[in-house]
């Protein structure tokens, strides 16, 4: 099981301004992880980074033991490495298994790259999206035209939709946002089951998300790694709680 994702003293300055500033992560196969940090960390920049939406300006993504430091996004996303918001162009006439079954075509197409998959016949795509539906809790919204769904049914497509691209590393900026609580506990559940045959890399906001699904959690603070370990480690962590909470408290515990 070795990384499925390394960055290696990652960095990126905007003009005097260092951004991510030598951050170094290996993110095991099949492990979630989260990103978090207060507004302007970095956490932004750094998906970025690891996606090829912005080269950096120091530093190695290392991505299945492979550099990719440089690639564009849509090789890395041929590669394996999926950002929900690159598929979120979600078509609201279309419905909900219409708009994964572009996405499911999408990567067929990249089957003749060196990278790509085996042709994936018309069956296989069929199943590929009836999967991602199940997989999201969705099912029963496959008929309705993606533009009815609600908020959270809408966010959990475009999950479903990066599913469907089968990717290895999917990252995901703020999966939650904008959800009800009791969309928010249902979106964490899913997303935990996602691994490990998917392996997650989130930025979320939502502490009580971030504490319940993550393996191991990252703390960008002024774009360096300020601490990083278990859930358990990172809420007694004194300086986590100084940036977070000016070491009133402790990092909230979702238990309470
Ligand atoms: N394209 C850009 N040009 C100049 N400065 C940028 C650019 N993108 C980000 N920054 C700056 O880099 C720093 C990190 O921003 P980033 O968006 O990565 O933070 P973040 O951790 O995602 O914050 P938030 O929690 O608010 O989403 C901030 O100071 C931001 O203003
Ligand atoms: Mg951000």
């Amino acid at each position: 099981m070795g990384a499925v994702l390394e960055t290696r003293a990652l960095s990126r300055r905007f003009g005097g301004l260092a951004a991510v500033s030598g951050v170094n992560l290996t993110v095991a196969r099949g492990e979630v992880r989260s990103i978090i940090g207060p507004n302007g960390a970095g956490k932004t920049t750094l998906f970025n980074l690891i996606t090829g939406a912005l080269p950096p300006t120091a530093g190695r993504v290392i991505f299945q033991a492979r550099d990719v430091t440089g690639l564009r996004p849509a090789d890395l996303f041929r590669l394996g490495i999926v950002r929900s918001f690159q598929v979120s162009h979600v078509f609201p006439r279309l419905s909900a298994w219409q708009n994964i079954e572009l996405m499911v075509y999408g990567r067929v197409r990249s089957s003749s790259s060196p990278f790509g998959r085996a042709r994936t016949t018309a069956a296989e795509a069929r199943a590929r999206v009836a999967r991602a539906l199940a997989r999201l809790g969705i099912a029963e919204r496959a008929r309705e035209p993606a533009g009815t769904l609600s908020h959270g049914d809408r966010r959990l497509l475009e999950i479903a939709m990066a599913i469907a691209a089968e990717p290895v590393l999917l990252l995901l900026d703020e999966p939650t946002a904008g959800m009800s609580p009791e969309e928010t506990r249902a979106t964490a559940t899913l997303l935990r089951g996602l691994a490990p045959e998917i392996t997650l890399v989130i930025v979320e906001h939502d502490m009580s998300v971030v504490m319940s699904i993550s393996d191991r959690i990252s703390v960008l603070h002024r774009g360096e790694l300020l601490a990083e370990g278990p859930p358990a480690e990172i809420r007694r962590n004194r300086a986590v709680q100084e940036v977070y909470l000016g070491g009133s408290a402790a990092v909230p515990d979702p238990r309470c």
